[in-house]
């Protein structure tokens, strides 16, 4: 079932998304060459507490921190660690989910850590313009396998692998729940979309193949099946009457 959000509970998911926005930015300076992910998850979680709120990974499913940390052929879900600490030239993903007030807000961006090969550059910067491609198929009326149609049309001619495994999700209450929204050409027609709902668009892109593997110890890290890096964005998005308006965003 797919939630229609009322008024309150899109004010709720406006302010949520607000604050997502918010701790994102917190954390970007903080993103260096010899910083850990570890360190990073801490500044989050404290920063979020401070503010009176709680990360929905910390525990979600057995997650153990409180935002995922993708470093390089870590396409996403990476988990937090001291020795983990970022290197010239790495990539790394940032995820946050901030629960305020019973709603949650999801996005995540990637950051280059000094200086990057343009080839990799060049992924990042693709990534991001996917989602934003994605996000304009985004209005009442149209459905939300249109969503990946578009984003696989700018995507694969340049070369890239579109990750299948994981898509984007409704988000409310519930970290996540329906629609599913691919980021690639399903050649299935999904829900039509209708104002009052809220979903991600988060495509991962990777260098190479699209498949992935799932980590076998700690059941979390997804990385590229052949090694190669991989890139993602990720904004939670409000279905309006005309269109659509970015939640994960400071106002
Ligand atoms: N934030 C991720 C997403 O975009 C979900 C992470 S689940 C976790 O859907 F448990 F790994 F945190
Ligand atoms: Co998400
Ligand atoms: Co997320």
């Amino acid at each position: 079932m797919i939630y229609i959000k009322n008024k309150t509970e899109i004010d709720k998911m406006r302010k949520a998304g607000a604050f997502a926005a918010k701790l994102l930015n917190y954390l970007a300076p903080y993103v260096k060459v010899g910083a850990s992910t570890l360190e990073l998850n801490d500044i989050a979680e404290d920063f979020t507490k401070k503010n009176g709120h709680r990360s929905a990974p910390l525990g979600y499913k057995g997650f153990p921190k409180s935002i995922c940390s993708s470093i390089n052929q870590v396409v996403c879900h990476g988990i937090p660690k001291l020795e983990d600490v970022l290197k010239e030239g790495d990539i790394i993903n940032l995820d946050v989910s901030p629960i305020v007030d019973g709603y949650i807000g999801d996005t995540s961006r990637t950051f280059l850590v000094g200086e990057t090969d343009p080839l990799v550059k060049k992924l990042v910067d693709d990534t991001e313009k996917s989602m934003w491609i994605g996000i304009e198929q985004v209005k009442p009326g149209n459905r939300v396998d249109e969503i990946g149609n578009a984003i696989d049309d700018f995507l694969t001619p340049k070369g890239y692998g579109i990750v299948r495994d994981l898509m984007g999700h409704g988000v409310g209450r519930n970290f996540h729940e329906e629609p599913q929204i691919p980021h690639f050409r399903m050649n299935r027609k999904l829900a039509k979309m209708e104002a009052g709902m809220i979903f991600t668009v988060e495509p991962m892109v990777n260098l190479g193949t699209w498949e992935v593997l799932f980590d076998k110890q700690d059941k979390w890290t997804v990385r590229t099946k052949d090694g190669k890096w991989s890139a993602q964005f990720e904004h939670t998005i409000l279905v309006t009457d005309k269109g659509y308006e970015i939640l994960t965003q400071e106002n």
